[in-house]
């Protein structure tokens, strides 16, 4: 699985070679972001007029990198409460902003933006919108740093050798737990196949794997969700269709993610202490027959890693 999000960050040549340097980034590319011209040229896009931004394109594997650390490391980068201006570089086209291109990806990038705002005394002036065009720089532009030494650049030479030392622990720790719980389960279900069964196992697994506040099931009975197998503090008995954030994912057949569950309108709190959730459906046939729903007391704690192991874990 590979994921992508554009990153306008000041001039592209330094932005470009600071990003590719992130452990699970695993492409990147130079280009002009939301502009209102076609097929701009470098020279176009210069004279500020054509309302594209300088933006790096960077597609990442989130089993190794999640959009969180990755947008915190861009922050890292950036002078967030700049506008139009990074180092000596002025104008629109040197804007900051995050394009996204998956619509899910947007709570996620509000949540960092949060934290980052709280950290500074100034209003950010960094955008956050959905790619609405891109075009690839000239071959000239691209990995401009590392074939044109000593050329121009606005950051400084610091920064990359920290990028060059960065691993999002975390994540590559939480995936060698998934892939172990995976492996349990597959020699779990060999043989049973009493869906409680192994909906009880899964969830106690997954809970004393993680430490999770809240892991468990719903399953689908009529026209509503019933609490099944679960570990952790009592919890509400039934969800209707639609519902609250595992009601939400039985509507919208995928898998939901929370990151502030009070930004979730419709958050069903059975408890308060749950912060974060994520919700992945359960199918049997065509249907969705149960969901699986994870609560943690911190927040933003699931993303697309998660998402990955916990789809493949529950099919
Ligand atoms: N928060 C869920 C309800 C279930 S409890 O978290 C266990 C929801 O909004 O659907």
């Amino acid at each position: 699985m590979e994921k992508e999000i554009y990153l306008a960050a000041g001039c592209f040549w330094g932005a470009e070679h600071y990003l590719k340097q992130l452990d699970g980034v695993v492409f990147t590319e130079t280009g002009y972001a939301n502009g209102h011209t076609q097929h701009p040229t470098y020279e176009e896009v210069y004279t500020d007029t054509t309302g594209f931004a300088e933006t790096v394109h960077v597609r990442y594997n989130p089993q190794r990198i999640s959009l969180k650390y990755l947008l915190e490391m861009y922050f890292r980068s950036i002078d967030p409460t700049s506008l139009n201006r990074q180092g000596a570089d002025e104008g629109t086209r040197y804007r900051t902003g995050i394009y996204y291109t998956d619509a899910d990806d947007r709570p996620m990038a509000e949540y960092v933006m949060e934290q980052e705002a709280s950290r500074c005394s100034a209003p950010l002036q960094v955008e956050l919108l959905p790619l609405s065009s891109f075009y690839r720089a000239e071959e000239y532009h691209q990995d401009y740093l590392a074939h044109t030494p000593g050329g121009y650049c606005h950051l400084p030479s610091s920064l990359f050798e920290e990028a060059r030392r960065q691993r999002d622990t975390d994540t590559i720790q939480k995936n060698d737990r998934y892939a172990l719980v995976l492996r349990q389960m597959q020699s779990l279900a060999e043989g049973e196949t009493d869906e409680v069964a192994l909906m009880a196992n899964m969830a106690a697994l997954l809970h004393d794997t993680f430490g999770h506040w809240w892991t468990g099931f719903y399953r689908v009975l009529g026209d509503q969700l019933v609490l099944g197998p679960f570990q952790g503090p009592l919890a509400c008995m039934r969800i209707a269709y639609g519902q609250g954030v595992c009601g939400t994912a039985w509507q919208r057949q995928r898998t939901v993610i929370v990151p502030d569950v009070e930004r979730f309108e419709g958050h069903i709190a059975c408890s308060s202490e749950s912060r974060s959730e994520i919700v992945v459906p359960v199918w049997r046939e065509g249907s969705i027959v149960a969901v699986l729903d994870i609560d943690s007391r911190q927040l933003a704690a699931f993303d697309d890693c998660d998402r990955y192991w916990l789809e493949q874990i529950v099919g």
